[in-house]
């Protein structure tokens, strides 16, 4: 390795440019990233708890003002200039590594803070702009002059402000994030789904999912709206999961478990499951699905987190339940797409595994009951299908006789099973047991006709009647059921 070049710094003006434009992949995430800042603020102080987001798109910019308890200018000025040197207790609030508030510049022309705390007449204004940063880094300017030309703080007079708030304004989104930043919709439902709001009301288990996760010291919520048009933002804002408009499955039983730290001492994790009829992949849309991660009531990753510990990976989509982490040492990475690899994040992995091989367990039993419930369903159409063309044969040609017989005596059989089969399955079939006893009775009668004109033993067939069970037969071959091969008879024939 060479010497230091003597104007080299050790750090150099890239590493800004990855912390602040470098660090996320999905725009949305700033959202996630402001509401992180103003929970730690609010969960420290205990003042304030309201946000709210307003979404301009006609001048392509977003302001999201907290009623917490403000900073005052000297912290202000220190906090919202410093790059990678956070005043946070890694643990204890959700952030700690100093650059979180800066992800609006990797999408946007310029990031504003504005803040005040009670008793002070002024706001400080501190101003990020992301042109001139992109430029400086490119000019190779050191980390030190680039800070003084893009970063501007200035007081204003409080008079139209809060008492005590804070907040951001990302000015110019860029065109390519302004599709998912300034759509109303897509800002909603991200936060519903990972900043820390209630969970909702029409979710059957809220009140004992929130009891037990304050028993645990968790459960923080932000009152969050946007555009001052509608409610405060809730997650999981569903009493059953919609599978369509026609068909949809209940939540019917909660599960709650701990997850222990390695040396046992103390819980790691906790996590719920909504138990639900667990009838197939879970839509998307619905933001519900799969076994979700909270560190500080925030998502880590999405609904895949931790697709890897279950046995088929297409379970996870099946289930609605949450692992909040409770131990510090498993941290969420950077991206917070996942937590920091070691022994304390592989603890968690192992005990998760259980809990995934349990739900795939669930899915499988449910499938295959569901399975049965199909068959029984597809018996009883076949059996019903066959019967009106043997009826109609029976008093048209005898010599359809025997095939009609065997047509009889197979769904017999296939009756049989399926009411066996219906049986096992509960309560659920019932109306396919009716069906069945129906098409029981249909049988006998068929099989009572049959008797009455079965031609007598030892009487010959015809040789029209020969032919004919021969042409079935070669019909029967080519068809894809007896019951194919019928029908085709039927319309020659008959
Ligand atoms: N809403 C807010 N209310 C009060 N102070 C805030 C608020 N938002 C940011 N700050 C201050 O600005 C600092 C920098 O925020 P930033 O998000 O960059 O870093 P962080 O939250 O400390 O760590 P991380 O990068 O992990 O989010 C915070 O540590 C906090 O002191
Ligand atoms: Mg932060």
């Amino acid at each position: 390795m060479g010497k230091r070049s003597p104007g080299m710094q050790l750090v150099g003006a890239n590493i800004l440019s990855l912390v602040t434009i470098g660090m996320y992949q999905n725009p949305l995430a700033i959202y996630r990233e402001y509401l992180q800042n103003s929970s730690d603020a609010v969960a420290a102080s205990e003042v304030g708890g309201r946000v709210d987001i307003e979404i301009d798109p006609s001048s392509r910019g977003i302001r999201i003002r907290d009623d917490g308890p403000g900073l005052p200018q000297s912290e202000a000025a220190r906090a919202l200039v410093a790059v990678g040197d956070s005043s946070k207790t890694r643990g204890v609030d959700r952030g700690f590594r100093g650059i979180g508030r800066l992800s609006g510049l990797a999408f946007a022309e310029s990031v504003t803070f504005r803040t005040r705390c009670r008793g002070r007449k002024r706001i400080t204004q501190v101003v990020w702009n992301g042109g001139t940063l992109r430029e400086k880094v490119l000019e190779g300017a050191t980390v030190k002059s680039i800070l003084e030309e893009c970063v501007d703080i200035t007081t204003a007079p409080g008079d139209c402000f809060p008492e005590h708030f804070f907040e951001v304004e990302v000015s110019g989104v860029s065109r390519h994030a302004a599709g998912q930043l300034l759509n109303m919709d897509a800002v909603r439902a991200y936060v519903a789904e990972v900043c820390p709001v209630p969970l909702s009301s029409a979710f059957p288990f809220s009140g004992t999912v929130d009891n037990f996760l304050a028993s645990h010291g968790r459960g923080f919520s932000l009152e969050v709206g946007v555009n001052g048009v509608d409610l405060p933002l809730q997650r999981l804002d569903h009493a059953s999961i919609a599978f369509s408009e026609t068909v949809s499955d209940a939540f019917v039983e909660l599960e709650t478990f701990e997850v222990a730290s390695i040396s046992g001492d103390r819980v790691a994790a906790v996590g719920w499951l909504a138990h639900s009829g667990y009838r197939g992949a879970i839509p998307r849309s619905l933001g519900v699905r799969g076994l979700r991660a909270r560190a500080g009531d925030i998502q880590v990753g999405g609904e895949n987190v931790f697709d890897h510990l279950f046995p088929e990976e297409r379970f996870n989509r099946w289930c609605v339940g949450e692992v909040h982490v409770l131990d510090p040492r498993i941290s969420p990475n950077g991206y917070r797409t996942y937590f920091e690899p070691g022994a304390h994040t592989r603890n968690l992995e192992n005990h998760l595994t259980a809990v995934a091989r349990r739900v795939a367990g669930r899915c499988r039993q449910n499938s295959s009951v569901r399975h049965a419930g199909r068959r029984v369903a597809a018996r009883v159409e076949r059996a019903n299908q066959a019967l009106g063309p043997a009826r109609r044969l029976v008093s048209s040609d005898k010599a359809a006789l025997e095939f009609v017989q065997r047509v009889v005596a197979a769904e017999e059989v296939s009756v049989r099973r399926a009411r066996e089969e219906a049986l096992q399955l509960g309560d659920g079939h019932l109306d396919s047991i009716e069906e069945l006893s129906a098409i029981e009775a249909s049988l006998s009668l068929v099989k009572e006709k049959l008797q009455e004109k079965a031609p007598t033993s030892g009487r010959r067939r015809s040789r029209d009647g020969e032919r004919w069970r021969i042409a079935f037969e070669q019909l029967a071959d080519a068809c894809d059921s007896p019951e194919m091969a019928l029908r085709a008879l039927e319309g020659a024939f008959c």
